[in-house]
């Protein structure tokens, strides 16, 4: 089996409230999308990881983060290597 692995940054708050980036290792064969990336970190790496979830369809808005500085559904955004992944809220651009 072809298996690789890619790297993605989940922002985090350390113990003084600053802002970090988090990097997992995700194992991925062919394309995966943001929310299953997620899901894996959360299931196998560190269940602080904590995301909204609802159709998976990109119907209900409920996986809207930012991705790359990006709005959009982590359910419809293919994930790629070094990836940043914020919540929606922040935008991606506060440290
Ligand atoms: S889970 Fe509903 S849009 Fe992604």
């Amino acid at each position: 089996m072809d298996r690789n692995e890619i790297r993605i940054h989940i922002a985090a708050w350390d113990e003084r409230g600053s802002k970090v980036y988090r990097e997992y290792l995700v194992p991925i064969d062919g394309e995966m999308n943001v929310l299953n990336a997620l899901e894996y970190v959360h299931i196998h790496l560190d269940p602080s990881v904590s995301y909204q979830v609802s159709c998976r369809r990109g119907v209900c808005g409920a996986c809207l983060m930012t991705i790359d500085g990006k709005k959009r559904l982590a359910c419809e955004t293919e994930v790629k290597d070094g990836m940043k992944i914020d919540p929606f809220s922040d935008g991606g651009n506060n440290a």
